[in-house]
C-alpha cells in the first residue's frame, strides 16, 4: 500500500515536472531581467548597438535548424530590421564530429553561421539561393564551438571594426551564462563594451516526434545550460 501511494505521488511528481509550463519556468530561471525589446511601439530607436550577435545552437542531424535556433534569428533579424542594431553577427561552427551522432554531423556539412543565414535570409522574405545577396551588414563567424568562443571571435571581429556595444541574441535558457561570459571576457581583454540582451520568446523543441521528446530536449537544454555554470565558472564569478 504504501509503495504503491509512493508510486502514484512519484509520477505525479514526474508529470508535473515534465510538463511544459514547468520546463519554461525552469528555462526562465536562467534569462536576463531587463531585456531589450523588438516590438516597435513608434518611438525612436533608443541606444542603437553596433552589432546584433545570434549565438549558435546545435543543428539538427540533417543540418537544418532546430526551433529554438531559429527563435534567436528570427529575433536577432527583427531586432536588425528595426534599428536596434546597425549589424549582425551569425556566430557558430560547423558541426563537431563527436555530436555528429545525434546533432548536425560533420566538416564537410554547413556551419551553424551559415545556416543561421539561410534562415535569416528566407526571415527577410528571400529564398535559400538569394544568401549570395546578403545584406552587406550581417557577418558569418564560422569557428566557435562554444559560448566562450562565440565571444572571443565576436569581440575579436568587433576590435577590428571599432564597435562597442552589443545585443546578445539567445534563448532565455542561455541569456544568462551568455551575458556573464561576455561581460567577463571584455573586462579580462581590457575592452570596453556595452552588452545588452534581447528578448527572445520561448519556443520548445519540434522533432516531429512527440511531445514527449521536444519536453525531454527542453528539459535537457536547462540541465545542459546548469553543468555548463558549473563548466565556466571561472568565467562567471
Ligand atoms: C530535419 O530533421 C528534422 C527533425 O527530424 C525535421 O523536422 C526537418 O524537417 C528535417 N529537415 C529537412 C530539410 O529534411
Amino acid at each position: 500500500m504504501a509503495v504503491k501511494t509512493f508510486g502514484v505521488w512519484t509520477a505525479l511528481f514526474a508529470s508535473l515536472v515534465f510538463s511544459r509550463p514547468c520546463i519554461k519556468y525552469l528555462q526562465e530561471l536562467l534569462s536576463v531581467r531587463d531585456t531589450i525589446s523588438n516590438k516597435r511601439d513608434g518611438t525612436p530607436t533608443q541606444n542603437q548597438a553596433d552589432v546584433i550577435i545570434v549565438l549558435g545552437y546545435a543543428l539538427f542531424r540533417n543540418g537544418s535548424a532546430t526551433n529554438p535556433l531559429r527563435a534567436r534569428v528570427d529575433a536577432g533579424v527583427d531586432a536588425w530590421q528595426n534599428g536596434l542594431g546597425a549589424n549582425l553577427i551569425f556566430s557558430g561552427a560547423h558541426p563537431r564530429r563527436i555530436s555528429g551522432y545525434i546533432t548536425g554531423g560533420g566538416k564537410r556539412r554547413k556551419s551553424e553561421a551559415r545556416v543561421m543565414l539561410e534562415h535569416g535570409m528566407q526571415r527577410l522574405g528571400k529564398s535559400e539561393k538569394q544568401v549570395a545577396h546578403k545584406p552587406e551588414s550581417w557577418i558569418l563567424e564560422e569557428r566557435s564551438t562554444s559560448t566562450v568562443e562565440n565571444v572571443l571571435h565576436s569581440l575579436d571581429i568587433m576590435k577590428q571594426k571599432g564597435w562597442s556595444s552589443v545585443l546578445l541574441a539567445t534563448n532565455k535558457f542561455h541569456q544568462r551564462r551568455a551575458l556573464l561570459i561576455f561581460q567577463k571576457v571584455a573586462s579580462k581583454l581590457g575592452i570596453h563594451c556595452q552588452v545588452q540582451v534581447l528578448e527572445v520568446p520561448f519556443a520548445g523543441h519540434c522533432w516531429e516526434l512527440g511531445f514527449l521528446v521536444d519536453n525531454a530536449m527542453d528539459l535537457l537544454d536547462f540541465l545542459r545550460e546548469l553543468a555548463a555554470f558549473i563548466y565556466n565558472y571561472k568565467y562567471l564569478i
